[in-house]
This record gives C-alpha cells, structure tokens and sequence, in this order.
C-alpha cells in the first residue's frame, strides 16, 4: 500500500481492511499468548490430559477480558457479565486440572515395581545418591542450598522410585540437573537412568 501510494496509485482498499483485522486479532489474543509463554512454568497449568482443553478455554477467557477493556476504553460501556462469564470458566479450568492428580498418583504406585525390579537399579540408586542427593535432600549439604529444591527429596530408594519420571526426564533425556552439571554426571550415567526407565515402563505395559 505504501509502494502504491509513492507511485501515485490508488492502494487497495481490501488490504488495510485485512490488516486491521489482523491488528484486532492481535488485540484480543495478547493474553491467552502471555498466559501460554508463561504457563510452561507451570504444571498446574499444562500436566493433565485435557491441556488442550484448558488452553482453549484460556482464549476464550483472554477474549472476554479484553471485551470488557475494550469496550470500556471506547466509552460503549462495561459488559460487566464478562467477569461473571471469565470466572465461571476460570472454575471449569480448575475443575478439569484436578483429574490429573489422581492419575499420576495411580501411575506411580503402578509402575513403581518395575522401577525397583530393575537390574539397574542400584545402578541408578548410586547414580542419584552421588550427583543430587547433596541438593535434594532434607538438610542439603551443598553450600547455598537451604532447603531441598522445589521439596523434592532424592536420597532414598523410595524417593527414586517415585520420581524415576522427573530423574529420567530432568537427568537422563535432558542435561537440565544438576544445574550446569555442577557435580560432573557423566554422559554414560544419564544413558544408564534412560535405559532404567525405558525398560521399565516397557516391562510394565
Ligand atoms: C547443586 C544442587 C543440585 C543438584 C546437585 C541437583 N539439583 Fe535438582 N534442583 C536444584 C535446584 C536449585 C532446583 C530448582 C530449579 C528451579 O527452580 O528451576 C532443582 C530442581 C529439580 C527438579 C524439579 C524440576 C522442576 O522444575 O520441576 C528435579 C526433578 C530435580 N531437580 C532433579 C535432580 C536430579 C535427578 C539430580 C541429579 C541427577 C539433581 N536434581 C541434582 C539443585 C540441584
């Protein structure tokens, strides 16, 4: 359009009408993008099977809001009955993340005896014991350490056994812990706390 107007020639008109939808999609969608980029933090958020349910709902909530500010700020009035309709979904969100909680609890007490059956286990076991129980355990013993971090206790085979998930996935798929390999886990390790849980979870199905 600008080109057009430059060269003296009529821009066309459908393409500021297109551009000014998409600028009030941009508007109404600014929430439910914040509340997505920010939402990875948390699992409340995101660990059970309807996400994707929550997440639509997330959009309409964001819509709504917006509705009413939009509204207000063009002096058309304050569609009050948006908060009303925001809360009531923001209740359906709450209601659909608990299902998940009963869930993973099945599964852990389900798959546990696999964990534990394991021959890699004490493997496993000795691998946490020397590279994050100092970190995550009840008095951690590592410098700065206060208190085991985000409450999660690894310094028994129990403990390993119920968090053989997040281990696998924060230690073996991932290098995220230790934080900046600060207690030298070697690449053969994390291979090893892979295979334990692979081979388990197989073993279980
Ligand atoms: C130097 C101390 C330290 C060591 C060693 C350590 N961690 Fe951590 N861990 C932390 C801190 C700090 C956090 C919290 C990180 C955060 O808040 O993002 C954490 C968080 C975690 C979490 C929760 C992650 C989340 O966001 O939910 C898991 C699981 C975890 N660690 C597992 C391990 C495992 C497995 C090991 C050993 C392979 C390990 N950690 C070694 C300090 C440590």
């Amino acid at each position: 359009m600008v080109k057009d107007l430059k060269a003296g020639r009529t821009p066309a008109a459908h393409l500021g009408a297109q551009a000014k939808q998409r600028s009030l999609h941009n508007n109404y969608l600014t929430l439910p993008v914040i509340f997505l980029m920010l939402s990875v933090h948390y699992p409340l958020a995101f660990a059970t099977q309807f996400n994707w349910l929550i997440a639509s709902i997330i959009f309409l909530i964001g819509v709504l809001i917006r509705h009413y500010f939009n509204s207000k700020h063009a002096r058309i009035g304050k569609p009050n009955w948006t908060w009303f309709l925001a809360l009531a979904l923001f209740v359906v969100i709450i209601w659909l993340s608990s299902f998940s909680k009963q869930n993973t609890e099945a599964i852990i007490l389900n798959e546990s005896s696999a964990f534990y059956q394991n021959e890699k286990f004490s493997e496993v076991n000795d691998i946490v014991l020397s590279r994050c129980s100092m970190c995550h355990t009840k008095e951690p013993f590592y410098e700065g350490v206060g208190r085991a971090p985000k409450d999660i206790i690894l310094d028994s085979e129990v403990d390993i056994v119920k968090y053989a998930k997040v281990i696998a996935l924060q230690s073996g798929y991932s290098s995220a812990m230790p934080p900046g390999n600060i207690t030298y886990m070697e690449d053969s390790e994390r291979q090893i706390i892979v295979k334990w849980y692979l081979e388990s979870v197989d073993n279980k199905s």
